[in-house]
C-alpha cells in the first residue's frame, strides 16, 4: 500500500519533459536573496513571491512536483486554500524540505552536519496529512575540506531520514550537494562525488531503504567555481553522465540535478548536454532553485506588482529548460528574457 503510493508519486514526478521547482528555501535563506536585492525581508514579500511564482498558469506544463519550506506549506495561496491543495488541485505534487538546515559540529571546524533527525518521525505524520507526497532532505560536502568522518555521519543520517520518509509513505530525495563553491578541479570533484554517492549508497543498502523509491539529487560534476581552469561543458556532462552510471543503481527511481550557483544559462546547457548522454536507465530532471527564480527574483525586485512581466520570464525559463531535457538546448534558443541576471544569488544555508 505505501509502495504503492510511493511509486505514484515517482511516475508523476518524472513525467516526461517535467521538472521539479525547489521553492524550498528556508527564511534565512530567502532573506538573504531578498536582502541582495534590496526586497524588504517580510513575511508578506515571501508569500507574494511565491504566490507569484506557483500560480503561474500553465505551471503544471512544465512542473511536476514544488519542494516547498514548512513557513509556506502552512500558508494559504488563496483565501481557504493551502499551497499544498492548490498543487495538487493543478496536478503538481507538493513536496516538503524536512531537514533543519545546518549546523557547526564540534572538533571539525568549518564543518557542517544538516540536524532535524529528532521527531521527524511525527513530523512526517503531520506533513503526509497536509498533502505532502515527496520531501527533501540535504546535506553539504566541501570538496576539499569535508571529511570523510562528517561524510559518513551526514550519509547515515540520510540514510535513516529516507527510511522514515518512506515508512510515513512520502519519497524521499536524498540531496549530497558537493558544493560548486571552492577552487577545485574538475577531477578532484569527480572524486569526491564517487566517494560521497558510493558511500550514500551503501548506507542506504545498510537501512534497507527501498531503493526504487528513492530520489537522488546531486549536483553536476564541476571545476569550482572559483577555480582557474574552467571545465566545459563537454566535459562536465561527460564526468557528471560517468558519475552516474558508475555510482547510482539503476533501479533507483530517478535522479534530479540541482543547480548549485551555476548561471541560469550554464544550468541549461550542462543538463542539455547530459540529456545527450542518455538514454539512462533511470528517469532524469532538473530540480532547480536558483537557475529558475534568480531572473524572476531580480523582475519581482523592480516592481513586485507586475506579475504578468515577471510570470513572462519565469515561464521563458521553464522553456529553456524542457529543451534542455530533450537534450536540445543551446544559447541560440535563448530569447533574452529570461538570460541576462546581474548576479547568482546566495545559495540555500551554508
Ligand atoms: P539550487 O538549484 O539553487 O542549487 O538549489 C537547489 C536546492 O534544492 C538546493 O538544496
Amino acid at each position: 500500500m505505501k509502495s504503492e503510493i510511493l511509486q505514484n508519486t515517482i511516475q508523476k514526478l518524472f513525467a516526461t519533459d517535467k521538472g521539479i521547482l525547489a521553492a524550498d528555501e528556508s527564511v534565512m535563506s530567502i532573506n538573504k536573496r531578498f536582502e541582495a536585492l534590496n526586497i524588504p525581508q517580510t513575511i508578506e514579500n515571501r508569500l507574494a513571491f511565491r504566490k507569484t511564482l506557483i500560480a503561474t498558469p500553465e505551471l503544471h506544463n512544465y512542473i511536476s512536483g514544488v519542494i516547498f519550506h514548512d513557513e509556506t506549506f502552512r500558508q494559504k495561496i488563496e483565501a481557504g486554500k493551502t499551497f499544498a491543495q492548490y498543487c495538487e488541485e493543478n496536478n503538481i505534487i507538493p513536496g516538503i524540505k524536512v531537514d533543519e538546515g545546518l549546523a557547526d559540529f564540534p572538533n571539525f571546524p568549518g564543518e557542517k552536519v544538516t540536524m532535524g533527525i529528532d521527531g521527524l518521525r511525527k513530523r512526517f505524520e503531520e506533513y503526509f496529512t497536509l498533502g505532502a507526497r515527496f520531501c527533501k532532505w540535504r546535506m553539504v560536502v566541501d570538496v576539499k575540506t569535508s571529511t570523510d568522518e562528517i561524510i559518513e555521519l551526514n550519509s547515515r543520517n540520510l540514510a535513516i531520514y529516507a527510511a522514515l520518509a518512506q515508512g510515513a509513505g512520502v519519497v524521499p530525495i536524498i540531496e549530497p550537494e558537493v558544493m560548486y563553491d571552492g577552487d577545485h578541479t574538475l577531477d578532484e570533484c569527480r572524486e569526491k562525488m564517487s566517494f560521497v554517492l558510493t558511500h550514500l549508497f551503501g548506507d542506504l543498502a545498510l537501512y534497507r531503504v527501498d531503493i526504487k523509491n528513492v530520489i537522488l539529487k546531486t549536483a553536476m560534476t564541476l571545476s569550482g567555481k572559483q577555480s582557474l581552469v574552467k571545465a566545459g561543458s563537454d566535459d562536465i556532462a561527460n564526468d557528471t553522465s560517468h558519475i552516474l552510471l558508475s555510482t547510482v543503481p539503476e533501479n533507483i527511481g530517478g535522479v534530479v540535478f540541482l543547480s548549485g550557483g551555476q548561471t541560469p544559462t550554464e544550468a541549461s546547457l550542462n543538463l542539455s548536454k547530459i540529456m545527450q548522454h542518455g538514454p539512462y536507465k533511470f528517469p532524469i530532471t532538473y530540480s532547480y532553485s536558483r537557475a529558475l527564480q534568480d531572473p524572476v527574483l531580480e523582475a519581482f525586485s523592480k516592481n513586485t506588482a507586475d506579475t504578468e512581466g515577471i510570470r513572462k520570464i519565469f515561464i521563458d525559463r521553464l522553456n529553456m529548460n524542457t529543451l534542455a531535457l530533450e537534450g536540445k538546448y543551446t544559447l541560440e534558443n535563448e530569447t533574452g528574457l529570461s538570460s541576462h541576471i546581474d548576479n547568482v544569488t546566495h545559495s540555500q544555508d551554508l
